[in-house]
């Protein structure tokens, strides 16, 4: 991306002006759950189409809307629907939305996707707030020339994962009578689904849950010295001993099952920020 300071420049100036005010929180929401937005107390809808140099999202699933408002009393932007690698975008585009949501004020990063489990521990249905992560995704988002006002070259990624908002998240589940797992995510490029022997071998290399998609957001939220928290929708099993097949549309179908539960969580979570 040539110029990347003055299109996360352009970008935020555009959404700052169609909202009058600051967002605290971004949150971006994976395949299926999108339906959080419908809590928010609506101040401006966005076209991602709209916005300066935003790429536009071509997922099912994903409906490409920046919402900003408020949830339980904070401000919020909430992105509808976010970019694959998969859809052919470079790892610098799939990640933009989120240096441009650090630019217009977010401090914290919420990021939400739908996953496939690799700890038979955990079932189709079930949530995964995540602590750590495995990259498998190629391309890293900070290729190229490092903007020190963006953050530093070799950033440190020993605690991405904010653990008091882990330990409350697990609370607000507990209190709630929602299972909610911990574990570590597993970032593949897609867009093909994991073979057996994959799936084992992302369980033997210490994964809990895998997905397509979040590790380049968050990677650049850490960058920006953003506080992260990340929740996986467990909708399907790639438990080795007993091989299923999968299609996108049941992962839609179980995101849209579980999407209640995570919203909820979510919801509490932005409360006590
Ligand atoms: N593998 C990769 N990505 C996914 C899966 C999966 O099993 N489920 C949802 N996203």
């Amino acid at each position: 991306m040539e110029n990347l300071l003055e299109k996360i420049e352009d970008a935020s100036k555009f959404i700052l002006a169609k909202s009058n005010f600051i967002p605290e929180v971004c949150i971006i929401l994976g395949s299926g759950l999108a339906e959080l937005v419908n809590q928010l107390k609506v101040q401006a809808t966005i076209d991602y189409k709209d916005i300066p140099h935003f790429p536009v999202s071509t997922v099912i699933g994903h409906p490409g809307k920046l919402i900003l408002g408020e949830l339980s009393g904070k401000k919020v932007a909430v992105m509808q629907g976010r970019f694959h690698f998969y859809e052919g975008y470079t790892m610098q585009e799939v990640a933009f939305p989120t240096r441009v949501m650090k630019a217009c004020g977010a401090q914290t990063l919420i990021v939400t996707n739908a996953a496939g489990g690799l700890n038979p521990a955990i079932r189709v249905g079930e949530l995964m707030v995540i602590n750590d992560h495995i990259n498998l995704q190629p391309m890293n988002p900070l290729l190229g020339k490092n903007h020190e006002s963006l953050g530093p070259r070799f950033p440190d990624q020993h605690a991405i994962y904010d653990k008091v908002l882990i330990e409350k998240a697990k609370s607000i589940a507990a209190k709630n009578n929602i299972v909610c797992h911990e574990g570590v995510y597993v970032g593949v490029p897609g867009p093909t689904f994991e073979t057996p022997a994959e799936y084992k071998y992302m369980r033997l290399i210490g994964g809990d849950a895998v997905g397509m998609s979040t590790v380049p957001e968050v990677i650049v939220g850490n960058h920006g010295g953003m506080k992260i928290f990340g929740i996986s929708v467990i909708t399907d099993e790639g438990n080795p001993v007993t091989p299923q097949k999968i299609s996108h549309q049941e992962v839609v179908a179980a995101a849209r099952e579980a999407e209640p539960r995570m919203s909820l969580i979510i919801r509490e979570l932005v409360g006590v920020l």
